[in-house]
């Protein structure tokens, strides 16, 4: 059985004293222990965040690394950097970055062994454009990404990764892809971990839906079979909003 998994994707919001008061509020408002609940911040945020939800299960995560363990790549942050500052979790392959830092299936693929072999937990998102869906072709563009992003993952390694569907034309746009839509997708997404690993390994991955979830379609989308949590971008900046979306 999945453990449902909420995740708030902070983008580039939030100052340190502005995640502190976050945090503060967070805490208070958090009871649920049947979901998993972790915010991915600014890099400068994480150690603040990590130290205020210490003695909590509330987990913490970056939104990107770098492929290499050290290097001259002015600006980037390592895997073992995220570790240190005590990083959970991270985010690789958002659609944001694919659109505006060249971020590419292959960039991906090694950003998540980096991650893996440094015992931080992935979540990878994939997605289409507005273009291809309406093409017809969404399923074949996240079947490409997929087979990319997993190319060379042991079984051992692809079950503590997470995959967030999502749709680039429902991310910050307040449309959201339909319950059924997003939950297709999620049900193909499984069918091709199936057939790249097995059934007992893809029944194990934990697959979210991202793009538009808010306190009032929280509930549809997570009583969908084959979505197993959510991936909150704007709706995770405000503490109240995203803890009516954990308490689902
Ligand atoms: P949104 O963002 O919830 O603001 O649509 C989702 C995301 O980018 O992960």
């Amino acid at each position: 059985m999945r453990t449902p998994f909420i995740a708030g994707n902070w983008k580039m919001y939030k100052t340190i004293a502005a995640s502190r008061e976050f945090a503060i509020k967070f805490r208070e408002l958090h009871r649920r222990n049947d979901v998993k609940v972790a915010v991915f911040a600014p890099y400068p945020q994480i150690p603040v965040l990590v130290e205020m939800f210490k003695d909590t299960s509330i987990g913490v995560g970056a939104q990107n690394v770098h492929f290499e363990k050290e290097g001259a790549f002015t600006g980037e942050i390592s895997a073992s950097m995220l570790k240190e500052i005590g990083a959970q979790y991270c985010i690789i392959g958002h659609s944001e970055r694919r659109q505006y830092f060249g971020e590419t299936d292959k960039s991906v693929n090694l950003k998540l062994k980096a991650l893996l072999a440094e015992n931080i937990l992935p979540v990878v998102c994939v997605g289409e454009n507005l273009d291809e869906r309406e093409g017809g072709i969404e399923e074949k563009i996240v079947e490409m990404q997929i087979r990319a992003v997993f190319e060379g993952i042991s079984m051992n390694d692809a079950i503590k990764v997470t995959v967030a569907y999502e749709p680039v034309w429902a991310i910050g746009t307040g449309r959201t892809a339909s319950p059924e839509q997003a939950d297709k997708m999620c049900g193909y997404i499984r069918k091709i971990l199936r057939d790249i690993y097995n059934k007992d390994i893809a029944e194990q991955i934990t697959i979210q839906y991202g793009g538009s979830v808010k306190p009032d379609n929280a509930a549809e989308i997570m009583s969908m079979p084959e979505i197993d949590g959510a991936l909150v971008g704007g709706a995770s900046l405000d503490p109240l909003k995203f803890i009516e979306i954990v308490n689902f």
